[in-house]
């Protein structure tokens, strides 16, 4: 077997760190970079050593290219994902799949029949933080995980993304932008969500880009930035969760599982690493546990599909979970609106943790 092929499509500031990871694992070969601004792919292509550079045509058209990895704004995920699929090509999408489940459920469907495979981020649930909080909790190390509580808050975006404006529109805010990692891992430890009610406002009509070269522009806010979501599970769990760009005080990747006999604090789940605590019922302190296997970034998700692809077997970070927390920030949406708790359909297997030893950087393939 030979390395699998890949094309990045969407170079921009998140594809440093999938194109330095994904050229790093030997089971990838990147062999191409595509954008709409042929200069950005011809400038990531020459910086990672990728042989090509082009437009979406031209990486679909590159026989080489078994999978797609989809870097593009939200607004394009379902259209460039569709291209793909429809060139013959498996592919990886940042998040959100695509900005609503109708055009999301009709991905996976033309996935399903073109005998291709969807796979999405956050890959965060890949990392050894959260994999490794899986593991002890499959070994009974809180008793029955019964609860979950969240909470993220920032002053926002804006002062260090030089192109802010896509945070602040359909498909993003601080529920859509953060909300995948978060519902994602919750999602890993509750299984299915059922029904969701939520809050929330908009501090601002309008905010300003903090840095580079548009630095000091004005743009408008169209979704809420603060949001405030109780979820019931089908396994009878409960998790609230709390999204913010309207706070001065940060406060990122508090996730906490509350079991039976232990709370367990989670690593950043935006994060792929960190530390696991867990404070036990009648004990003082916490317990700290590092998390366990070999780390690596952005790109795991994509080496994890193409490793099941060989062994065909499901990959982890799967279109039907990302369909499912998709649907399932809509329905959050859709309850701010109407103030009434709102249902949640979808569903997806729960996939199995990686085993402890799994190694990123081994040539398996
Ligand atoms: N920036 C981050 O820290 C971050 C973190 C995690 C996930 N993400 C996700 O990654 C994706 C990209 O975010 P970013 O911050 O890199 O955005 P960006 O604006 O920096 O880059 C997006 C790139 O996609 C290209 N593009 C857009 N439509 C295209 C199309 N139809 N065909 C080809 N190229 C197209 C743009 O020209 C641009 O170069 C988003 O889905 C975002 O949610 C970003």
């Amino acid at each position: 077997m030979a390395p699998l092929g890949v094309a990045v499509v969407g170079c921009g500031k998140i594809s440093d760190e999938y194109l330095r990871n994904l050229t790093a694992f030997p089971d990838l070969r990147v062999l191409c970079c595509a954008d709409l601004d042929l200069e950005r792919a011809k400038k990531q292509a020459a910086k990672y050593g990728v042989p090509a550079a082009g437009t979406l045509s031209q990486a679909l058209e590159h026989d080489g290219v078994d999978l797609v990895v989809n870097l593009t704004l939200p607004s394009a995920h379902a259209e460039v994902a569709m291209a793909a699929i429809g060139a013959g090509k498996h592919v990886w999408n940042e998040k959100p799949l695509t900005t609503d489940p109708a055009s999301g459920r009709a991905l996976l469907q033309q996935a399903e029949q073109a005998g291709a495979r969807v796979g999405c981020a956050p890959d965060t649930v890949l990392g050894t933080g959260l994999q490794t909080a899986r593991r002890l909790i499959q070994a009974g190390a809180i008793g029955t995980p019964q609860t979950g509580l969240t909470l993220m808050q920032s002053p926002g975006p804006e002062s260090w993304h030089p192109s802010p404006e896509f945070l602040f529109q359909l498909g993003a805010g601080p529920l859509f932008d953060l909300g995948p990692y978060y519902f994602s891992a919750l999602a890993m430890i509750f299984g299915a969500a059922s029904r969701v009610a939520a809050v929330g406002r908009r501090a601002a009509a309008t905010r300003v880009i903090g840095s580079g070269p548009k630095a000091g522009t004005t743009f408008p806010v169209g979704v809420p930035t603060h949001v405030g979501a109780l979820v019931e599970y089908t396994g009878g769990a409960a998790a609230s969760l709390l999204f913010s760009f309207d706070s001065p005080l940060p406060r990122h990747g508090f996730v906490e599982i509350t079991g039976t006999e232990a709370t367990m604090a989670l690593p950043d789940p935006n994060r792929f690493d960190g530390d696991i605590r867990i404070h036990a019922a009648g004990h003082g302190d916490w317990e700290v546990i590092p998390s366990a296997g070999a780390p690596a970034g952005r790109g795991l998700g994509v080496l994890d599909m193409a490793r099941s692809l060989r062994a065909d077997r499901p990959h982890r970070a799967s279109g039907e979970l990302a369909e499912h927390v998709l649907e399932l920030m809509v329905a959050v949406q859709a309850s701010l609106a109407g103030a009434a708790f709102e249902p949640v359909d979808s569903g997806f297997v729960m996939p199995p943790p990686l085993p402890e030893e799994w190694d990123p950087y081994a040539r398996t393939l």
